[in-house]
């Protein structure tokens, strides 16, 4: 797929998730009911004639074809978002990474990707040793920002080719604190014991659960998945996805059903009448 068509993509599916956000809060509550209750219409239909789909292919062209089929991004992300094909985090990221090799290698860089884990990428770069790691790293992180769905925290290990003689670290680098960066999300009186909430706070999608009166906060993404958990329904701390029905604990994010995953939680306060969610860090200015 070209890289125009990958975007028209991205764009719809963020235009559909916008409207979907706006109707699930609108303020009557019969039409929020309705919406919830239309998606889920919509997600069985699609749901029974993609697996349908699928298996008839398998059973006429064999798995290998299905594989074929998945090298176009948009059917590979059709099909995993209804869990009928694996989701290969790694090749995601490499593949997300390929949008900046070129730029990159032209500067002298060539990045190897070490490992993905969980929202993590892990990186290793090769190349000329003088090059502006900082903007690098901000033209790495856009690009798994693009293409790496559920994408969040890039580590950079060291340089193979530019390994140093053993160096004295000033003190003053061995630990360099941060804090976490609160951001408003909404009125504490707005969110009941038992309800959810969508929330976007600087660009990344939550969703607040409100558990017996203390409120949790998790990526609003059902796993690896692109699918929103706004649609689910809280059962105590149990979070039901409205999808395919996997169960998470929103308190520590872990899976609850047996299956895989794990939903990346936020820190939670509560300040002046205000939920707070901490969505980064900042570095603490030395005393
Ligand atoms: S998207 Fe499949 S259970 Fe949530």
């Amino acid at each position: 797929m070209s890289e125009r068509g990958a975007d028209a993509d991205r764009d719809v599916l963020e235009e559909v998730e916008r409207l979907i956000a706006a109707l699930q809060s609108h303020s009557d509550p019969a039409v929020r009911e309705q919406v919830g209750a239309l998606l889920q219409g919509i997600d069985t239909v699609h749901r029974i004639g993609l697996s349908r789909l699928v298996a008839g292919i398998q059973s006429m062209a064999g798995e290998a074809f299905v594989h074929r089929l998945c090298a176009d991004p948009a059917i590979r992300l059709l099909l995993m978002s209804y869990g009928l094909v694996a989701v290969n985090r790694r090749l995601q990221a490499e593949e997300a990474l390929d949008a900046v090799r070129g730029h990159l290698h032209a500067g002298g860089v060539d990045v190897e990707l070490c490992d993905v884990v969980g929202s993590v990428v892990y990186v290793r770069l090769h190349g000329r040793a003088t090059v502006d790691e900082a903007a690098v790293r901000h033209d790495l992180e856009e690009a798994l920002h693009d293409g790496l769905l559920g994408f969040q925290e890039l580590v950079i290990g060291e340089r193979e080719t530019q390994r140093p003689a053993a160096t004295v670290i000033p003190a003053s680098n061995l630990k360099r604190v941060q804090r976490p960066v609160y951001r408003r999300a909404l009125a504490a009186d707005a969110l009941a014991p038992g309800q959810t909430a969508p929330v976007e706070l600087e660009g990344q999608s939550l969703l607040l659960a409100n558990v017996e009166g203390e409120v949790y906060a998790v990526r609003n993404r059902c796993g690896d998945s692109p699918l929103p958990l706004q649609f689910g329904r809280l059962e105590g701390a149990e979070l039901v996805c409205s999808w395919h029905g996997c169960r998470w604990d929103v308190r520590s994010g872990g899976r609850v059903d047996g299956g895989e995953g794990r939903l990346a939680v936020y820190p939670v306060r509560v300040d002046t009448g205000s939920v707070e969610v901490a969505v980064g860090v900042e570095p603490v200015a030395a005393g």
